[in-house]
């Protein structure tokens, strides 16, 4: 298994091109479900989740091709079509890898009239139910069975409009009903929808493809169902947290980074708290450019909260530059259950860092020392990354494939502007 190794000490100069966001890509992906046309996918990040995606959609029958972007953060292109639709079924074995296959439930249900897709099954950071999927789909017509592990969405005569109220705001539930909506006979609204922007970006892809869905970004979509879509070209939106975390990287290891190919409108809750916390953010026009120099970061405390609101998948990566911040700081989850699980990696690095129900109390020390770190999942994975960019020594971060799994060629993008890191091969 492949490993990472970090000399901390070097501050980053240069820029860091943003590549196209993974969890934008996936559900447009999924998106290919609903026409026999092909869907052109631009700004592909190369991730193994994306491959992944692109397997299970083989399943059932769409035709792949993956065109590979040429430089560092150059995105590839996907040509998906489904020309006709092969099988139904999403097996367990491909949907515990990964959360995500979730989403074709409501496409297929929407474009075949059945889906039967395995439960995810828990995960590491909480149990991640996927009630509001099935309530969604249920809102729209289908029929849903649960039995023997899978979720069986029937509806024979197809899906007809209804008013969809989620009861706690869900980023995967408003993709999956929103897909299966624009397939739906007559009107649907979303209540209490999701407003980030990999949802915007879904909607804008279904409306090039011909769908009437109007409300996007804000949390009452509508839309109006259309009998057939049809393909498309569409490129995805900057990646908002490989944004953020670089963003985090300068500011907890100092120096001065462009990121180039994303916008501050993105990462707006973060760049306002990276200013408190003593760094300088602006934008070049081309992206963000952040630096810091001289003194310590400062101690900030933050709630997560769904878009606007500080992005539950930058946390962990807060947490680490305030594990180095002068002062004292309360970052406070409220979306995930057990989503600390990089707390006690942070402290083998030397971090301070109390837990209290949903709140960790991060006391910044001067230091922090290199060790060996592991981590269960993606995001806990890059604060790990971060923390070794400032501690004194070496890091070696173990169980790369989380990584490998939402950020593209991020060490050689962090090598490009100065850090010390290396992959270690085995
Ligand atoms: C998506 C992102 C993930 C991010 C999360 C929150 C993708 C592929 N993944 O995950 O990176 O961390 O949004 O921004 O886009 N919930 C229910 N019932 C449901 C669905 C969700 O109770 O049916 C709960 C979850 O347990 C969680 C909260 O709702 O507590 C928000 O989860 P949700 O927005 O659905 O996250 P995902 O779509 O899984």
């Amino acid at each position: 298994m492949d490993k990472i190794s970090i000399k901390g000490g070097a501050r980053l100069y240069g820029q860091i091109p943003i590549s196209g966001a993974k969890n934008a890509a996936l559900p447009l992906m999924v998106a290919s479900l609903l026409t026999d046309e092909p869907l052109i996918l631009t700004n592909v990040p190369k991730l193994a989740d994306v491959v992944f995606m692109a397997e299970l959609l083989k399943s059932f029958g769409v035709s792949v091709e993956w065109t590979p972007g040429e430089t560092l953060g150059e995105g590839g292109t996907y040509r998906l079509q489904a020309n006709r639709v092969r099988g139904s079924t999403a097996e367990y074995d491909i949907v515990r890898k990964m959360r995500a296959s979730f989403f074709v439930l409501g496409p297929l249900v929407a474009r075949v009239g059945l889906a039967k897709v395995s439960l995810p099954g828990g995960c590491a950071i909480g149990a991640r139910p996927v009630d509001l999927h099935l309530t969604g789909l249920q809102a729209l017509g289908a029929a849903i069975d649960v039995a023997q592990g899978y979720v069986i969405a029937d509806a024979p005569a197809g899906l007809a409009g209804g008013e969809v109220v989620f009861p706690i705001v869900s980023v995967g539930a408003t993709e999956n009903v929103l897909m299966a909506a624009c397939l739906a006979q007559g009107r649907s609204v979303l209540v209490n929808a999701a407003r980030e922007p990999e949802i915007v970006d879904l909607g804008n892809c279904l409306i090039a493809m011909g769908a009437k869905i109007s409300g996007l970004g804000t949390s009452r979509i509508v839309v109006d169902g259309v009998p057939k879509l049809h393909g498309a070209s569409h490129s995805v939106l900057p990646d908002r947290i490989e944004t953020g975390t670089y963003a985090m990287a300068v500011a907890i290891a100092g120096g001065e980074v462009e990121l180039t190919g994303t916008t501050p409108d993105l990462v707006s809750s973060l760049l306002d708290l990276l200013v408190l916390v003593g760094a300088e953010v602006s934008s070049t026009g081309t992206g963000i450019k952040v630096v810091r120099n001289g003194s310590r970061p400062k101690s900030v405390s933050v709630d997560t909260a769904p878009f606007p609101g500080f992005p539950t998948d930058l946390q962990a990566q807060f947490m680490a530059l305030m594990a180095t911040a002068e002062g004292t700081s309360r970052i406070r989850e409220t979306i995930f259950e057990n989503r600390f699980m990089h707390v006690p990696e942070l402290v083998r690095l030397g971090a301070d860092i109390k837990v209290e129900g949903d709140t960790a109390i991060v006391t910044g020390v001067p230091h922090l020392t290199g060790a060996p770190v592991m981590a269960t999942d993606l995001r806990a994975s890059s604060s790990l990354v971060l923390a070794g960019l400032a501690a004194e020594g070496e890091t070696i971060v173990n169980r790369v494939y989380h990584l490998d799994r939402g950020f593209e060629r991020l060490e050689e993008k962090l090598r490009a502007v100065g850090a010390n890191i290396e992959r270690q091969s085995e």
